[in-house]
């Protein structure tokens, strides 16, 4: 059994499935709230004694036994990592190791400690003789050994550490087919920030961290209509976009006709922006489909909104969609597993 844990700042969650003759077979999912239960969630008091006990919790909920526990696969966020696509000359082993620890250097935030890097050659350049593709991964070893102290601490072997960026792309690739022609581009969207992949066949790898996540909703709506954190959840998770946009009955006159900027808006701008670098860097501005996870993808009206406003189909991703198993799963915001489930499934792929 291969499980899949993404420990998130609000929730932790988790899938695990098990490998069949043609595939995987999802075996279980589960959740557990990272704070304390009906209170304002605050990611600045979050620490680890937190993620161990939600951690904790979570597999006693699920009844697993961490020792029986296979091979277990984390993630570390976009934020902490560097997920870049890199095209250079074709050369021997060392010294493209060489060559990309030096550009590793250049791209994540360095802490005072040295770059753990991994990477993988993609293939020759489409456009360029004598040059090749390679997918890099790097982050600081502070980062890494942090990560690696936290699930010790949780009562767990480490086993594989992903990213979640690439854990979102193969959960991609699992439930959906890749089009031969055009981008696919999905947003995470967390409590606190969302992750942002933007991919295609033979199309170069993005990711960028967005600072807007449900966290970010559940607070606008709290601080406009002067309710407390809990109630604006709930009114959040019943209204969604609603909520927020409805509330122009007892503005001033001034502001008629001016719709006020909400969240949601700034949220969409930013993934406007990061699809235009996107284009710009690499000419391709295809965009076929966006998909939203993560646990705020859940909020009403979001898919409907992104959509409308850049005019690309939007939908919810469903983790489960057709996977053996899926129909057993009972869980509330299936979207909210996608990175638990790409984990999942990379634990199994590393064991292949
Ligand atoms: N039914 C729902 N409708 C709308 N939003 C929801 C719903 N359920 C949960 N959320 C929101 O989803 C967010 C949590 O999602 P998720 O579990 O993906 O975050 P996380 O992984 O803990 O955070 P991060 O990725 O930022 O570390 C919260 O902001 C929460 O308010
Ligand atoms: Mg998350």
């Amino acid at each position: 059994m291969y499980l899949g844990l993404d420990i998130g700042r609000q929730y932790v969650k988790m899938v695990s499935v098990e490998k069949t003759k043609d595939g995987f077979k999802v075996l279980d999912a589960g959740t557990r709230l990272v704070p304390e239960p009906n209170s304002t969630f605050d990611p600045e008091k979050i620490d680890r004694p937190h993620w161990v006990m939600a951690v904790r919790e979570l597999f006693r909920q699920q009844g697993l036994n961490p020792k029986k526990v296979k091979t277990i696969c984390t993630g570390i966020s976009g934020a902490s990592a560097s997920i870049k696509q890199i095209t250079t000359m074709e050369m021997p082993s060392d010294e493209l190791e060489a060559a990309m620890t030096f550009e590793a250097r250049k791209h994540i935030p360095m802490d005072g400690t040295d770059a753990v890097i991994d990477f993988q050659i993609l293939g020759s350049n489409q456009r360029e003789v004598d040059k090749i593709d390679v997918g890099l991964v790097a982050c600081t070893k502070g980062v890494l050994t942090s990560h690696m102290d936290l699930l010790k601490e949780c009562g767990l072997k480490p086993g594989v550490v992903d990213t979640y960026p690439i854990a979102m792309s193969n959960a991609f690739t699992f439930i959906k087919t890749m089009p031969d022609d055009g981008l696919v581009v999905i947003l995470d969207i967390g409590a606190v920030s969302s992750s942002l992949v933007v991919y295609g066949s033979g199309e170069q790898f993005f990711t960028r961290d967005l600072p807007i996540g449900g966290h970010h909703f559940v607070k606008e709506l709290s601080d406009r209509k002067e309710i407390s954190y809990t109630e604006a959840q709930d009114v959040l998770y019943k209204d969604g976009l609603a909520a927020s946009i409805s509330n122009s009955t007892d503005a001033p006159l001034t502001s008629v006709g001016i719709a006020e900027r909400t969240i949601y808006d700034n949220l969409v701008e930013d993934l406007r922006r990061s699809l235009r670098f996107y284009a710009k860097q690499t000419g391709q501005s295809f965009f076929l489909k966006i998909f939203l996870s993560g646990g705020g993808a859940e909020t009403p009206g979001l898919t409907e909104f992104v959509s409308s406003k850049l005019n690309i189909e939007c939908d919810l991703f469903d983790p489960f969609e057709n996977v053996n198993g899926g129909e057993n799963i009972s869980v509330n915001n299936k979207s909210q597993y996608t990175i638990a489930l790409g984990l999942g499934i990379r634990g199994g792929m590393a064991n292949e």
